[in-house]
This record gives C-alpha cells, sequence and structure tokens, in this order.
C-alpha cells in the first residue's frame, strides 16, 4: 500500500490534460510507441471528434524511483460542467491532483471549480503550467495566479509540455514524493467506493472501483450498498491498457469489476461495495442520485421510426445511466419520449449517438427545466414538459432551479458580462480579482436562463476570454407562464415553451419572427402567434407562395419529374406536418437560436 498513489488530473477543457496523460504513459511504458495513438484515454469515436473526454477512465502505470517500484493509479476525469458529478466521485478515489494551467490562457472557470474539490477531498495539489513550449505562454502572469490561488511556492510549480514531453519526469517524481499513499483498514469490511462504469457488449457493465479499506477477491459475493443489489464478482483485475484480471485486490488499490450486471441503472456512480456475509457498517460518504436538469422532447422524424427508436435509446442507455426517458405523445410530432440529460452538452451528444449509432433521425423539441409544482390541494409535482403543467387556477406557486454560476474574465468584460447576467435574472453575489486584470464574478442564477443561449452569449460578449461553470443549489419560487406557439389557429404543442413572466412578451414575439423566417412559404398564408393562455401577444404571417414552381413539369420530361419526386422526398424527411402546414425541423429549436 505504502508504493501505490492515486492521483487525478484537474484542469480546464483544453488546457493539455489528455495529451499530458499521453506522455506519463509513453514515459512509464504502459503503452509502448506502437500501441500510442493519440489521446489513449479518450476512446469513443465522439469525443475524439470534439476533443472532449466525456466518460472518466483509469489506468495503471508502474514506475521506479531511486530504485523502488510504485504502482501509479492515473484516474481521468472529464472536464465539462455537465458531468461535474463524475469528477467529483473520481477525486473522492484520489490522494492527489495534477492541477494543469494552459500557461497561455492562466487560471479559468473549471480550474477553480475543480480544485475547489480537490482541496474539499484533501488531496495533495500538484501545479503544473503547461503548454511552456507555445511561444506565447505568459509563464510569470499565470504563476502568480497560482500562487494567489493555491498559496504554493513558485518553485513548485512545474513548467511542462505536453507536446514536447518538458517536465514529465519532475510531474512523475512529484506524484511519489509528494502525493500520500492511500489509508485505509486492510483489516476492515470491504467497503470500495465505485468511481465510474462502462457498457460493454460482450461483458455487460465493469465498475471501476478504489478499494477504500479491506479487499475484494475473485469470486466473492458482494453487496453495492445504495441500490442493494447482490452480486458474485466474477471478475476483479486492475487497468492497463485493457482489463488484468487478479485474483485479489487490496486496500488502496483502484481496478475493475465484473458481475453479472447487465444495465448501467444497476450501478451508480458514487455507491459502495462491500461484502454481504461481513458487510460495512456505511456506505461512503458524498453519493449523489444523479437528477437530470435539462427535459426535451425527442421524436423520430418519420413516425414508423418509433419501435426502433425506442430499441436505441433503451440500448444508448444501457451505458449511460445519466439518460432518462419516458414515452410521450405530441399532436404534431406524434410519439416519441421525454428525455432527461445533464445539460445541454449531454443532449447534443445523446442526439448524434442516436443518428451515428444507430442511425436514427430525431427531432429534439425546446428544452426545459425541471420545475416544482404546488398546487392549491397542497399536492408537489414534478413538471418536466410545458404540457404537464396544469391549469392556471389550480397552481399555488411554482418553484424553478438556481444555480452558482462562476465566471472567469478579463476586467475589460465585467461591464458587458454583469449586463448579460443580471438580464437574465442572475444577482451577483461575489465580486474577486485573481490579478489586476483577471476577475471572479459569482451570480446567482435560474437555471433556466442558461439552458438557451447563455454560453454563445457570454462567449461573443467577451470576445471568447470569459470562461463559464456552474453547480445547482436548490430551488427558488418563480412567476411561470406557458407560452403557446399557434400555426393558422392551431397549437403545435412542440413548441410551448415555460417561460418566466417577465420574459414571456419578448420570447413571443422573437419566437414569432424567427418561425417566420424558417417556415417556407406554401400554398396559402400561414399566421403564425404567440399566446398565453388565450391570449395572442405575438402575430406574422408567411405570405403564400405566388405560382406553383412544379406546375412547368407536369406533361413534361417523366425522368425529370421522378427526379423532382425523389428531391421532394428527401426534403421532406426533414420536414413534419402540423395540420396542414410544412414545418422544417430547425423550426422545432427555433427558441434555441434566437439573436
Ligand atoms: P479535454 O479532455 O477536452 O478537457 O481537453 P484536454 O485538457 O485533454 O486537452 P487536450 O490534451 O485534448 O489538448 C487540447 C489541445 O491543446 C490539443 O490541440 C493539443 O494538441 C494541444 N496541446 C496540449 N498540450 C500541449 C502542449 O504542451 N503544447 C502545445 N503547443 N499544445 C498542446
Amino acid at each position: 500500500m505504502k508504493n501505490i498513489r492515486n492521483f487525478c488530473i484537474i484542469a480546464h477543457i483544453d488546457h493539455g490534460k489528455s495529451t499530458l496523460a499521453d506522455r506519463l504513459l509513453e514515459v512509464t511504458k504502459t503503452i509502448t510507441p506502437k500501441e500510442m495513438q493519440e489521446q489513449t484515454l479518450d476512446s469513443m469515436d465522439l469525443e475524439r471528434e470534439r476533443g472532449i473526454t466525456i466518460k472518466s477512465k483509469a489506468i495503471q502505470m508502474q514506475h521506479v524511483h531511486n530504485d523502488e517500484a510504485y504502482t501509479l493509479n492515473l484516474i481521468d476525469t472529464p472536464g465539462h460542467v455537465d458531468f461535474a458529478y463524475e469528477v467529483s466521485r473520481s477525486i473522492a478515489a484520489c490522494e492527489g491532483a495534477l492541477l494543469i494551467v494552459d500557461a497561455t490562457q492562466g487560471i479559468q472557470a473549471q480550474t477553480i471549480s475543480n480544485l475547489y474539490q480537490a482541496v474539499d477531498h484533501d488531496l495533495t495539489i500538484i501545479p503544473v503550467l503547461n503548454k511552456m513550449d507555445m511561444p506565447n505562454a505568459m509563464p510569470e502572469e499565470v504563476e502568480d495566479q497560482i500562487i494567489d490561488l493555491l498559496g504554493c511556492k513558485r518553485n513548485e510549480i512545474i513548467h511542462a509540455s505536453g507536446k514536447t514531453g518538458m517536465g514529465i519526469d519532475a510531474i512523475l517524481e512529484a506524484i511519489v514524493e509528494n502525493v500520500p499513499p492511500p489509508v485505509g483498514d486492510p483489516e476492515a469490511p470491504l467497503q470500495a467506493l465505485i468511481f465510474d462504469s462502462v457498457f460493454n457488449s460482450f461483458r455487460g457493465i465493469i465498475a471501476y472501483f478504489k478499494v477504500v479499506n479491506g479487499e475484494i477477491r475473485k469470486g466473492d459475493f458482494v453487496k453495492f450498498f445504495n441500490t442493494e443489489k447482490e452480486y458474485y464478482a466474477d471478475e476483479v483485475g486492475v487497468l492497463g491498457l485493457g482489463l488484468v484480471p487478479r485474483d485479489v485486490m487490496k486496500t488502496g488499490d483502484v481496478g475493475y469489476i465484473i458481475s453479472g450486471i447487465k444495465t448501467s441503472k444497476e450501478v451508480k456512480v458514487g455507491d459502495t461495495i462491500t461484502h454481504v456475509k461481513r458487510k460495512c457498517a456505511k456506505a461512503i460518504a458524498g453519493f449523489e442520485e444523479v437528477k437530470p436538469m435539462v427535459f426535451a422532447g425527442v421524436y423520430p422524424i418519420d413516425t414508423e421510426d418509433y419501435e426502433d427508436f425506442r430499441v436505441a435509446i433503451e440500448k444508448l442507455q444501457l451505458n449511460d445511466a445519466s439518460l432518462t426517458f419516458m414515452p410521450e405523445s405530441s399532436a404534431a410530432l406524434g410519439f416519441g419520449f421525454r428525455c432527461g440529460f445533464l445539460g445541454l452538452l449531454h443532449m447534443e451528444i445523446v442526439q448524434e449517438r442516436l443518428d451515428r449509432e444507430y442511425n436514427m433521425d430525431v427531432i429534439t423539441t425546446v428544452p426545459n427545466v425541471p420545475y416544482n409544482v404546488y398546487t392549491t390541494r397542497g399536492e408537489k409535482l414534478e413538471v418536466h414538459n410545458p404540457a404537464g403543467l396544469p391549469d392556471g387556477g389550480s397552481i399555488d406557486y411554482v418553484e424553478e432551479p438556481y444555480i452558482s454560476a462562476q465566471i472567469i474574465t478579463h476586467a475589460d468584460y465585467i461591464g458587458n458580462i454583469m449586463n448579460l447576467c443580471l438580464g437574465k435574472r442572475g444577482e451577483l453575489v461575489k465580486q474577486h480579482y485573481l490579478t489586476t486584470n483577471r476577475v471572479e464574478l459569482v451570480f446567482d442564477m435560474p437555471l433556466a436562463e442558461i439552458v438557451f443561449d447563455f454560453y454563445d452569449k457570454l462567449k461573443s460578449i467577451s470576445k471568447g476570454y470569459a470562461s463559464f461553470d456552474y453547480h445547482t443549489t436548490g430551488y427558488r419560487p418563480s412567476k411561470l407562464v406557458k407560452l403557446d406557439i399557434l400555426l393558422n389557429g392551431e397549437n403545435v404543442d412542440a413548441l410551448s415553451a415555460l417561460t418566466h413572466v417577465n420574459n414571456a412578451y419578448n420570447l413571443g414575439k422573437r419566437m414569432c419572427e424567427k418561425l417566420k423566417e424558417l417556415i417556407p412559404r406554401q400554398q396559402f398564408d400561414v399566421a403564425i402567434q404567440a399566446a398565453i393562455g388565450a391570449k395572442i401577444i405575438s402575430r406574422e404571417t408567411v405570405k403564400a407562395l405566388r405560382k406553383d414552381v412544379t406546375a412547368k413539369c407536369y406533361g413534361g420530361d417523366i425522368t425529370r419529374k421522378r427526379k423532382l419526386l425523389e428531391k421532394q422526398k428527401k426534403g421532406k424527411k426533414r420536414m413534419k406536418q402540423v395540420g396542414n402546414v410544412e414545418v422544417p425541423q430547425k423550426a422545432f429549436l427555433a427558441v434555441l437560436k434566437l439573436d
């Protein structure tokens, strides 16, 4: 146990975490150059393309320092806010953290939010200034920021480059010398923390854990504390480049268990594994049920694909436990599901995976956050869907989720950011200068306000010089209304949105304007109206086509006509018939793209 080091890498997105991890694997010869593919730890195609780490993984390295052999377990963490809970569990499995800061960018919002979590778990922090090979690196300025944040000494900050390999040996030395070995009682009843799980189509669910106390052997009869499910440990082992089976995993070890678990729902990240016969007294602290915070209706474009779609989404959930879904139907879109996502990025990823891995073309409706509705009869309802809002008379009050939003920016943009956040019903709770020109701003804000176009706006008003992170803080009462959209007098349920009363008029007006742009001209006038209850608050009209463009083909060349029909059919795929109006798919997301 004394020669084990468990550590993670925390960094803001794109600060070079994966590249640096690759160098560590190379230098410790965990991977031969031949096996070395760029960013080995990011195995999903989608991750590679988007350059983000979605699911955290772990890998074991062997390293000799002063003639002693050490086992180093690197636990990779995802960097995006949507996956913050996974970061927190990975951190809980470690004793140390490399804090990587891009020398050209300086400290950003996620650097700080992840660091706070690491400090909360008493991890030893090793500061690393990365990308030192770049000509625009600002080592002194960024060192000042790190010193201010950590209270460390200047000479403790390691200068490194994932590109050239600079500083990698120094990092390995710091891990061995400074990160404490795991503590724990080898004699105590088994307690192992699950920090991740993956789905493998041959082997089922593989759960990753760290043994906090006691030991686990192959064949043991074990219990998952929070789900109360019991399994035989068919296989346990450590994580090399693949799975390496072992007979026993001892206190401090990091590894995997395969135990006939079929779906990811049975394994909860943060849960504790113990023995059935010799049960631990309590679970490892900090377990949370991850709750989806963004909901949207997802519908197959072709209604005949509903069964295939159901199968696809069920399969997808096997390896993505944070995705939830319930059948839902819409007058406009037919049968589909109301899906719950951790955040907007998660929603995009699911949509893309459905398309790529299952060849499913889907329409996603306007997303919304979960609301708590208290009725006059004293009931509490959780509403995930505008259609689920009870009628006005029976509502006592509504609560919406709030977040604490952390923004780090250049001082020049404070004014713009204040305007943006206050306009989004934010309240400033903290303003802290990290250096003379870098500021940390903290706002309390409704989550609903960042679900739409917050990121894009923040980026454009700060010319890209603002980073953002958030965590949810609870629910607060809110004045909410349901905004309906009517096309030629017919209510299009899939376009309804729940919104704060102060935003409703503006949102209705902008939605009508946007839909006017997006709905193509048809053989007749199309009236677009926004309404709250029976009251119409805005109206636009798409004028009828003056002339029938297909008319000239009639009686003409048959192949040409067929071609035109084919083309029309393809075009139709991305259209939905709503009453007598053809609506393009992008119209359903119009509200996300309002200027
Ligand atoms: P996420 O996993 O998405 O959080 O990103 P990451 O932090 O793992 O960053 P990644 O390793 O993917 O690097 C981001 C970009 O920076 C890539 O284009 C890398 O090639 C580049 N990069 C990483 N490290 C260095 C470095 O030391 N020097 C230079 N010049 N470029 C680097």
